[in-house]
């Protein structure tokens, strides 16, 4: 079963969150809306201010993402600045912002949404869109991550990044571990001592640029992990798994590192999540909200085979 889903299932679910046609149809139905709820708690504004304000009552930090991916016009690309710059006045109004040390309020940004694949300037876009909103979060005090997508987009993503912390140093960039590359990566970034999440990597990436076999994935994991906590960066462990995190407490006291966070997705271990929390542990969990759910929704359900098997049966129970 492991083997069917990962290599037959789990590449299906990751072309089809790139189908059209299939996010239209996923769109119209209410039925397929009430289980993306459990991933994605909102589609408005009001809503995800709701799930922030009770997320930080229990002590857990937030980083907002405002879904989107892969716009191919440079207005699409405005609504999306527009949009976070809304999220970002939201979540300033709370009084939990901060300035020095670790900003309980996050955005991530996907640059792809901000414009970085247009055919004119591209890259150029995508960063002044960043910028604009790097500007403002600054101003509240909250802090930008910026998402890691697919690997052809890693160099520019990277590049980007790299502008952007020139002016505000504090800007979290994510590397994903499957990658052949990250390792080389998280050793850059961790000399710069940047703030860097690490996670596993969520697209159909080929054997030439990435680990495909699981164990190696997490092998990969745990020896990028340790070079960001012997780094002099920020490091952020997003990831679910058990190994992961257990191996985290023994390579801070290793590097003497008391300044990390764990992250998790909204609707994923939310027990593990208070737990960790309620144990002194810095947890940020990544919010999304929005209409366009549908490639992020997909890619949770090709991460495990019991989140496709929850919605074949909430879709089956239907009939
Ligand atoms: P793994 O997939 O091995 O899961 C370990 C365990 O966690 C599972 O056995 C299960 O218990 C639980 N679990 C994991 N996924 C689950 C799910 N969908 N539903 C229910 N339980 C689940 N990727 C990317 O390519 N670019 C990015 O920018 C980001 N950003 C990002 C931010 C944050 C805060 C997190 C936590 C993750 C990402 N990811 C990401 C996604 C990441 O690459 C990866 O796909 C998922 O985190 C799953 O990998 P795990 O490390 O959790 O391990």
């Amino acid at each position: 079963m492991a083997g069917l889903f990962a290599h037959t299932l789990r590449p299906a679910l990751l072309a089809a969150s790139r189908v059209e046609r299939l996010r239209r149809a996923a769109d119209r139905s209410a039925l397929t809306r009430r289980v993306v709820r459990r991933f994605v708690p909102g589609d408005s504004l009001d809503e995800v201010v709701e799930v922030v304000v009770a997320l930080r009552d229990s002590g857990r930090y937030i980083s907002s993402d405002y879904l989107g991916e892969n716009v191919t016009d440079a207005d699409d690309a405005a609504d999306t600045v527009r949009a976070y710059l809304g999220l970002l006045d939201a979540l300033g109004r709370r009084d939990d912002c901060a300035f020095d040390g670790v900003r309980p309020l996050e955005v991530s940004v996907k640059l792809s949404a901000l414009g970085q694949a247009l055919d004119r300037d591209g890259q150029k876009v995508a960063l002044e869109n960043a910028r604009t909103i790097c500007e403002r979060a600054q101003a509240i005090g909250a802090w930008v991550t910026v998402d890691a997508e697919d690997h052809t987009t890693t160099d520019s993503t990277l590049s980007i990044s790299g502008d952007l912390r020139v002016d505000f140093p504090w800007l979290g960039t994510v590397l994903q571990a499957y990658l052949r590359r990250t390792h080389g990566d998280c050793a850059e970034l961790a000399s710069q001592g940047a703030r860097v999440r690490l996670c596993k990597g969520a697209y159909d990436e080929p054997a030439s640029v990435a680990y495909r076999d699981t164990a190696d994935v997490t092998d990969s994991y745990l020896r990028c992990l340790r070079v960001l906590f012997a780094g002099g960066g920020y490091p952020m462990v997003a990831s679910h798994d058990p190994a992961i995190i257990a191996a985290v407490p023994a390579l801070a006291s290793e590097f003497g590192c008391d300044a990390y966070e764990y992250q998790m997705l909204y609707g994923i271990r939310d027990a593990e999540q208070r737990r960790l929390a309620a144990t002194g542990n810095a947890v940020r969990v990544y919010v999304p909200f929005g209409t366009q759910w549908y490639g992020y929704f997909m890619r949770r359900l090709a991460e495990r085979p019991a989140n496709l098997a929850f919605f074949v049966r909430a879709l089956s129970a239907r009939t």
